[in-house]
């Protein structure tokens, strides 16, 4: 097979991309295909990806762009088979609003929450209600940004609107969720329609609470247990939400959930990756790793899911 592995992108995540990239072609190299490298941002790597015949596109892109259903509708349009999400799951999974929304629906445990658009005038009664109900702390952050973006833990009422102004200066959308504390764990989960849960994995903070959240995609921000030392109990719950919010979402080929564990053992589902991060040291490909598929094998996995 030959392969196109697009990166890099225009997101705020281009620099997380194009290491994936990388990574990604040279394990689906040794893995015996044909591939090259296409940069979704510049025209000529585009040209090239249509007149190319590639057996398919292998996405490495994250964030706008490229894990919110765009490039998939490009690749449709131009009829490209490619790796992971469709364009509804992808579109989906980006907004957090709606993608609680559906985990909600589908009885899935999500934190409290509101979203505030960019247009919404909220005077001070408005906040001090939408504050009430969900308490401080709280989290602002961008609806359909990745990573770290426009993330603020407001631990009192006056950071509020500084907050959701922040995360309203990088996205349409800001929302304001509970703060769970507890511990953060996330999972791969690999398949289209029998998807199944990688080992869990939890994320160890190595600096203050704010990393908590932050620093799992920063180098030397945090590292990362796996499998996570839970109970068998805990390891299979959390497994079978984040399986859920693959299947909810109607996502394909490989997802990553992110959950956070509150002191009581209850899980809540915070977001699903669709195109999680692929580097060397990320954390799908040490999970794949802790279950025995090495870097090459989970690349080929997600080529064969992709194809099917
Ligand atoms: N958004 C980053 C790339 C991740 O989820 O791994
Ligand atoms: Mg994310």
């Amino acid at each position: 097979y030959s392969v196109a592995v697009v990166y890099g992108g225009t997101s705020g995540e281009r620099e997380v991309s194009l290491n994936s990239g990388v990574a990604c072609a040279d394990a689906l190299k040794e893995a015996g295909f044909a591939v090259d490298l296409v940069d979704s941002s510049v025209k000529e790597d585009l040209k090239k990806l249509i007149d190319g015949n590639y057996d398919i596109a292998f996405l490495a892109l994250h964030g706008k762009g490229g894990e919110d259903g765009t490039i998939q509708g490009f690749l449709e349009t131009v009829g490209i088979p490619y790796t992971g999400s469709g364009i509804l799951a992808s579109a989906q999974a980006v907004n957090k609003g709606k993608a609680k929304e559906l985990y909600a629906a589908a009885g899935l445990n999500v934190a409290a929450s509101a979203v505030i658009g960019k247009g919404d005038e909220l005077d001070d009664e408005d906040l001090k209600e939408i504050s009430a109900e969900i308490g401080i702390p709280c989290v602002v952050k961008p609806t359909t940004e990745g990573s770290s973006l426009g993330m603020t833990i407001v631990h009192e009422y006056d950071e509020l609107r500084g907050a959701i102004d922040l995360a309203l200066s990088v996205d349409e959308e800001a929302m304001i969720e509970a703060f769970i504390e507890g511990t953060e764990l996330t999972v791969g989960v690999i398949g289209n329609d029998d998807p199944r849960a990688l080992p869990v994995i939890q994320i160890v903070p190595t600096e203050d609470e704010f990393y908590n959240f932050h620093a799992k995609y920063a180098q030397g921000g945090s590292k990362h247990l796996c499998p996570a030392p839970l109970s068998a109990e805990a390891t299979e719950a959390v497994q079978e939400l984040t399986v859920a919010a693959h299947s909810v979402l109607g996502c394909r080929g490989i997802s990553r959930s992110d959950v956070m564990m509150d002191a009581d053992g209850v899980c809540w589902l915070l977001e699903t990756n669709t195109l999680p991060g692929m580097t060397g040291t990320s954390l799908v490909p040490d999970a794949a790793k802790v279950a025995g598929m090495s870097f090459p094998e989970l690349c080929e996995k997600i080529v064969a899911l992709g194809l099917e």
